[in-house]
């Protein structure tokens, strides 16, 4: 595995593989791997003949008094987890090397951006589009992989690719999960002991509204409502930022589940901030 370090570098070995026919993949992340990043990269290695993962903590994604500091780093062990799992490049630059100091082109799309995750990050996907495409033209993979778990993120990026024609094809993976239920997240790291064992509660409420749909349940207010009741008794620590139901690929709110429905939530607990969501389907 080629370890790369600036974008120059991975622009010179990877546009040579796509204009010469070859399949490649790009798999874009923020470091520190659990199962759901080894999906991403296990799915890229079967599926593509040269696989790309990226690294870097990206800084225009986090907010003001948000985790960039803090957010969990090991740069040995991701390398050790990419080169085991074939990845033929590990790029992972430094942020002087992203972002000019009078870096000044941004990509936004704000009718996605604006609900969801972004009624609190209201800057966040801005810098993830932005970092997305730096790594599309740095890379031009012919597909790049990306979990549902981070479903708003996945729909925005589609639409990106869409609106400005950039020849990548964005694919979503399922959401992997611990035993439990919680969904895989490097910032399930946060979390005290306590906190964790509690923290299933936030997908197995989302679970109980699927289960009430499938029986017949449209109403979403009424779906919302059941899971506001199950986490009050069963995540009493949760402080609830959203939960809505909205149509999968244009997120806008969806009164009615006629059809499949995103149900998608994010939940303080202590110092993480967990997100998680299931397609309601009638
Ligand atoms: P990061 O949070 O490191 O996630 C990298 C990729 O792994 C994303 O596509 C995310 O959706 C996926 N992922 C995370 N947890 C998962 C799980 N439990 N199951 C399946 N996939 C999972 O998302 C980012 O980084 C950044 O915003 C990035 C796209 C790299 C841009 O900086």
């Amino acid at each position: 595995m080629q370890i790369i370090r600036t974008p120059q570098e991975l622009q010179k070995t990877c546009l040579p593989w796509r204009f010469s026919g070859l399949s490649t993949a790009l798999v874009p992340t923020m470091g520190f791997f659990h199962a759901g990043h080894e999906s991403l990269m296990r799915y890229a290695r079967a599926h593509a003949e040269k696989c790309i993962v990226s690294l870097f903590v990206n800084p225009s994604q986090f907010g003001p008094g948000e985790d960039l500091a803090a957010y969990p780093r090991d740069f040995e062990r991701d390398a050790r987890i990419a080169e085991s799992l074939g990845m033929d490049v590990l790029f992972a630059p430094e942020p002087g090397a992203m972002y000019a100091e009078d870096h000044a082109a941004w990509i936004e799309v704000p009718e996605l951006a604006g609900t969801l995750c972004g009624l609190s990050r209201p800057t966040h996907f801005r810098g993830v589009c932005t970092v997305v495409a730096k790594l599309f033209m740095l890379a031009l993979p012919q597909t790049a992989y990306f979990g549902e778990k981070d479903w708003q993120q996945l729909a925005i990026l589609k639409r990106m690719v869409r609106d400005l024609n950039i020849p990548v094809r964005v694919e979503g993976l399922p959401i992997v999960r611990e035993a439990d239920g919680l969904a895989m997240s490097s910032r399930n790291a946060y979390l005290s002991p306590e906190e964790r064992a509690m923290a299933p509660a936030l997908f197995a409420g989302l679970r109980r509204a699927a289960e009430i749909a499938a029986e017949g349940e449209k109403d979403s207010v009424r779906l919302v409502e059941a899971v506001r009741a199950y986490w009050a008794e069963h995540l009493p620590c949760g402080r609830e930022e959203y939960l809505m139901v909205v149509d999968p690929e244009s997120l806008a709110d969806k009164a009615l589940v006629d059809g499949p429905a995103l149900m998608a939530a994010a939940v303080r607990l202590g110092k993480a901030r967990l997100i998680d969501n299931i397609v309601l389907r009638p």
